[in-house]
């Protein structure tokens, strides 16, 4: 099948990549022209695993297009995914103005008939309101239908989220368009694709479930699971606050509780919080949209509040330890999000710094590949090259993302080289036992820390 992908960013790139990859032929687009040249120099401008790989082998055989000109991207494919960015406005709702332009763009330069299938991120009913704008702008009487494909893809999987989903959701309106996205998705419904990455790491291939919704359910999937994620890792940080309080590890809370089939065992690891630029803004988009529809969404408005005191806690705890901030050298391992991946948006680290800066403390910072974004945000901050140079003099070293290679540092030479032994882990990354044989003055989140007094007790 042609296929056109509008909007080169995270969502568009592995959407339009994978796509060419179990053999369509795919035509991306994006309105910035130094992105689809850097693309066709061969530069990948995110660091996604696999991503090159595939991008690369695709281009070179001649399946994976970028084109500049858009009006031309997208006049003759059969469908169109559009994957361009909607991003918070100030009261919290989705900017869909760069919606709106592109299914002005395919209404007008659409030269046949088309599905056009929404992929970003949008509140329920931009369906009815991405076909209302085609049928508006469009002067040729072509028939274009419209479809909803919610995006599951995590940051740092993407490749394999993409290509081994657990479900596929398509949201129609008829027969017709439900078939071409099932034929459209046939590789990977039946994994009858090579996968571009090796068998051994390769998940085991469930066929995914293809699910049929109506295009409002759809949208409204992707938001409701989202911030039921969302919910899920705030609920195991409430635990952990009071598994701290009454002496108890969270960690063996939530590994029982996630062994009941109806709970299950993923999104419950404790610790400083959500953050990427999915999960916070798709919950304050899915508030809004609750609110707007006259619904109490207090439950996710709780979520938010939680999360955000992920940091204030930290910090009481930094401060419990280290008393007063002004004058101290706080080292730091971790900035992105989360492990594998250089996004630094909406990441805990970001207001960590600024906090830690503000009260005057000195924050020297490791990260494996977010550095030199962070530096850009803050010029006071010291990058240093390892993680032993961030260590070095520290009064305390704290970790604020789980890159596994932190597991394994010469945790001895660490500890010699700071000026205080404290290690404070927002991440449950290390074992406290072994940490504390070693010497150090360890804290995490929800397992029992010394010191703290069980209430009552
Ligand atoms: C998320 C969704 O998982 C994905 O389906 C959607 O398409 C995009 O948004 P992503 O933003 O890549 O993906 O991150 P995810 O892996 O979901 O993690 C989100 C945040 O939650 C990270 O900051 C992570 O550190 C945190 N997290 C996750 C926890 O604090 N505890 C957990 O148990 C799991």
């Amino acid at each position: 099948m042609r296929i056109g992908v509008i909007g080169c960013g995270y969502v568009g790139l592995v959407t339009g990549a994978c796509l060419a990859d179990v053999g369509h032929e795919v035509v991306c687009t994006d309105n910035d022209l130094t992105k689809i040249d850097a693309l066709n120099r061969g530069e990948i401008p995110i660091y996604e695993a696999h991503l090159d790989e595939v991008v690369e082998r695709n281009h070179r055989q001649g399946r994976l297009t970028f084109m500049g000109n858009m009006a031309e991207a997208v006049s003759a494919v059969e469908a169109t995914f559009i994957c361009v960015g909607t991003p918070p406005l100030e009261d919290g709702s989705a900017d869909l103005s760069s919606i709106e332009n592109v299914a002005r763009l395919i209404a007008t330069e659409a030269r046949g008939p088309q599905l056009v299938i929404e992929k970003s991120t949008v509140p329920a009913q931009t369906g009815q309101r991405l076909k209302r704008a085609l049928e508006i702008y469009n002067h040729s009487g072509i028939n274009f239908r419209v479809a909803s494909n919610p995006e599951f893809l995590r940051e740092s999987t993407a490749v394999m989220d993409f290509l081994h989903p657990p479900r596929i959701v398509v949201g129609v309106e008829d027969e017709t368009s439900e078939q071409q996205l099932r034929s459209l998705f046939d590789p990977i419904l039946h994994q009858t694709f090579q996968c571009p990455v090796h068998e051994a790491k390769c998940p085991p291939t469930t066929p995914p479930t293809f699910i049929v919704t109506s295009i409002n359910s759809a949208e409204i999937i992707k938001h409701a699971s989202n911030s039921f994620l969302a919910m899920k890792i705030c609920y195991a940080n409430l635990l952990a606050d009071l598994c701290d309080r009454l002496g108890a590890d969270v960690e063996q809370v939530t590994q029982a509780m996630g062994l009941d089939p109806r709970i299950g065992p993923s999104f419950l690891s404790a610790g400083l919080g959500f953050g990427g630029f999915c999960l916070p803004k798709d919950v304050q988009a899915f508030i809004h949209l609750g609110e707007k529809a006259g619904i109490d969404f207090g439950l996710l408005r709780q979520v938010e509040l939680i999360n955000k005191k992920r940091i204030d806690r930290f910090l009481e705890r930094a401060k419990e330890e280290l008393w007063i901030l002004k004058g101290k050298q706080v080292g730091m391992l971790g900035i992105s999000f989360k492990p594998d991946t250089d996004d630094i948006r909406f990441a805990p680290s970001l207001e960590l710094i600024k906090r830690l800066q503000g009260e005057g403390a000195s924050v020297r910072a490791f990260d494996p590949q977010a550095l030199q974004k962070a530096k850009a945000l803050f010029p006071a901050l010291e990058a240093c090259g390892n993680e032993y140079q961030a260590a070095e003099g520290a009064d305390a070293l704290m970790i604020v993302t789980e890159w596994p290679q932190f597991k394994d540092l010469d945790w001895k030479r660490v500890r010699k080289s700071m000026a205080r032994p404290l290690v404070l882990d927002g991440r449950n990354l290390l074992d406290p036992a072994q940490m504390r044989a070693w010497g150090f003055e360890y804290f995490c989140m929800g397992r029992p820390n010394p010191g703290s007094t069980p209430a009552g007790g």
